[in-house]
């Protein structure tokens, strides 16, 4: 038993898609979330700039004592978890495109993977789409300009559906039929792309596996929370808060959302 909470980082608010699987499957655990919106895109930063700023927002979770960290950002996940992993003495969760179940279900063998440069460039996501694609033609695009839309709360709209077209088109037009979304800001894209897609086109993420996984690694290390009250909620932003408060205000749990200048 152990009531420290788990830390989650993302470079804004996207990671909040993988705070709600996390919090629906362990509703007894306690989380911060640090999102570093004010630092968002990481996409379009070197590797040794996400390297760093991951590693700040590590130390932070770590001195508010979390018992272990879900980096909820797939490009900071393929650029450092290695490092973090090396580095500190807790579990890391991390969050990678999932090639592996879209690769088994695809009936076309051809499968989209629309993340950040950030994560298409690391030599993490070329290693799992070796492992985990013999066979399949994997179509990767660049999803450039949409964190900074949703980033400001836009969802839907012309500017959002104008830039998936020119992202999927090109990978349906060769007969993609599994999409990956390989950054977590874009669950929250799931609504358009499901009026814009034609039908069939499968839509997979990996929020559930993460919550999963972080289940299992907190039943591995024996820190689960297993009092029955229902876990507190903080998250910080160092960039203007609403857009965050939006996506997380549930009346169901307790969450509070404050400014913090990390
Ligand atoms: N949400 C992040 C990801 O999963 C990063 C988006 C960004 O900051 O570019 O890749």
């Amino acid at each position: 038993m152990d009531n420290r909470p788990i830390g989650i980082f993302d470079s804004g608010i996207g990671g909040t898609s993988i705070w709600r699987e996390i919090q629906a499957l362990l509703p007894n655990e306690s989380i911060i979330y640090l999102a570093d919106s004010s630092n968002a895109p990481y996409g379009e930063k070197s590797k040794a700039e996400i390297l760093k700023l991951s590693i700040k927002n590590t130390e932070y979770l770590l001195k508010q004592n979390c018992k272990l960290i879900v980096v909820a950002c797939n490009t900071a996940t393929t650029n450092a978890i290695d490092y973090l992993r090396e580095s500190y003495n807790v579990p890391f969760i991390g969050i990678e495109p999932a090639i592996k179940p879209a690769a088994l279900q695809s009936k076309s063998k051809i499968v989209g993977v629309l993340a950040t440069k950030g994560t298409l460039s690391s030599s993490l996501f070329h290693s799992t789409a070796e492992n985990h694609a013999n066979g399949i033609k994997i179509i990767e695009r660049v999803g450039r300009g949409l964190v900074p839309l949703i980033e400001k709360g836009e969802v839907k709209g012309d500017k959002i559906i104008k830039l998936l077209l020119s992202f999927l088109n090109p990978m349906l037009e060769e007969g993609m039929d599994y999409l990956v979304l390989g950054c977590t800001h874009y669950p929250y894209l799931i609504p358009v792309l499901k009026e814009i897609l034609p039908p069939g086109i499968q839509i997979i993420d990996s929020g559930e596996a993460v919550a999963k996984q972080t289940k299992a690694i907190l039943e591995e290390h024996r820190v689960l929370n297993t009092l029955n009250v229902l876990g507190k909620h903080h998250f910080f932003t160092n960039a203007e808060k609403k857009v965050l408060e939006n996506m997380v205000q549930n009346n169901a749990i307790s969450t509070s959302v404050e400014y913090l200048n990390f």
